[in-house]
């Protein structure tokens, strides 16, 4: 394991039962790194950050947090790692103030320290006055930030945060990759899952999951760059052929249409028969090479279409 590497998972499966919901995934975070975890619902994302917290056990491979192994050192990792859980955790019927003084109690801070912890924290998310009533109250934004100053508040080395901006405002999204961002540029690692690909255009590197296995790691430009060398087509018409241009591009198997206002982007398969096609189709009115997009990347990958570059 490279010194600069605070995580290291080789050959992680974790079953339950017969199923594998993680089937055989390697791979490694560097310290100070964003690392986006992407995947389909159901891919084994959460399973895997459970894992790599303690909370679940491996079925077989190795989990190592900071160079110790996981299953052996949950107890000594715990103060150097802070984890926000796709599920709600926070107490709904306690104010935001006792949600975070317990937060805090679970890492024996003292009482100072979660002062000027949780004052830090209040003030760079914009919250001048805490509020007074059960978290219950809150808006939904609201909630999830607070669960992000609880599960941060003891200043952790390594953050995982599952879907943090799950259901929040594009405001909100903003000020949580704020946060992110100040969190890296801190020398802290956050490894981070989300289902908004803009998102994931602000990690250093990022993984892509599907049914449990690890399709492709590297950084965003990389990976645009690698699943779609000549990038991607984008037709405008000139009358409203979209959806039967769409319909004959899926029907010859040239590639995978989506609509894009009145546009269509093609992700093609074959350059040259694209090509041919759209030469024969005189309401086609341009076609133009577009770089692609992280979306485009998520949904080739997790298609199997192409699997891997
Ligand atoms: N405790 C469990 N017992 C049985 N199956 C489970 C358990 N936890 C997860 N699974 C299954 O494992 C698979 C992976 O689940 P996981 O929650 O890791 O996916 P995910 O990538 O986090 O998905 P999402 O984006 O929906 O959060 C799913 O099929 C899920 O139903
Ligand atoms: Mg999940």
């Amino acid at each position: 394991m490279p010194s600069d590497e605070i995580i290291r998972v080789e050959h992680l499966v974790v079953a339950f039962g017969d199923f594998k919901a993680v089937n055989d995934i390697s791979f490694g975070v560097m310290r100070g790194e964003i690392f986006g975890f992407l995947g389909a619902n159901g891919a084994g994302k959460t399973t895997t950050i459970r894992t790599l917290c303690g909370i679940l056990n491996a079925t077989s491979g190795q989990v190592f947090v900071a160079g110790k192994d996981v299953a052996a050192a949950t107890a000594v990792l715990k103060p150097y790692i802070g984890y926000m859980s796709q599920k709600f955790t926070l107490y709904p019927d306690l104010t935001v103030r006792e949600n975070i003084n317990f937060a805090g109690s679970l890492y024996n801070m003292s009482k100072e320290r979660i002062a000027q912890r949780s004052q830090l924290l209040f003030d760079f998310i914009g919250m001048q006055k805490i509020p007074p009533g059960p978290v219950k109250d809150l808006s939904g934004g609201d909630k999830q930030i607070i669960a992000l100053a609880a599960a941060i508040l003891h200043d952790p080395e390594l953050v995982f945060l599952d879907e943090p901006t799950a259901g929040t405002s594009p405001q909100m999204r903003q000020t949580f990759w704020r946060l992110i961002q100040r969190l890296a540029q801190r020398g802290k690692t956050v490894f981070v899952t989300t289902h908004y690909m803009d998102e994931a255009e602000n990690c250093g590197r990022i993984a892509l999951m599907e049914k449990g296995k690890m399709v492709a790691l590297d950084t965003p430009a990389s990976l645009k760059n690698s699943y779609f060398p000549k990038g991607i087509k984008e037709l405008s018409f000139r009358q409203p052929r979209q959806q039967q241009i769409a319909a004959e591009i899926q029907r010859l198997g040239l590639g995978q249409p989506s609509a894009f206002a009145d546009k269509l982007r093609v992700r093609v398969h074959d350059e040259n028969a694209f090509d041919a096609f759209a030469r024969g189709k005189n309401n086609i009115f341009s076609v133009q090479t577009v770089p692609p997009t992280l979306e485009d990347v998520f949904l080739k990958a997790v298609s199997g279409a192409g699997g891997t570059p």
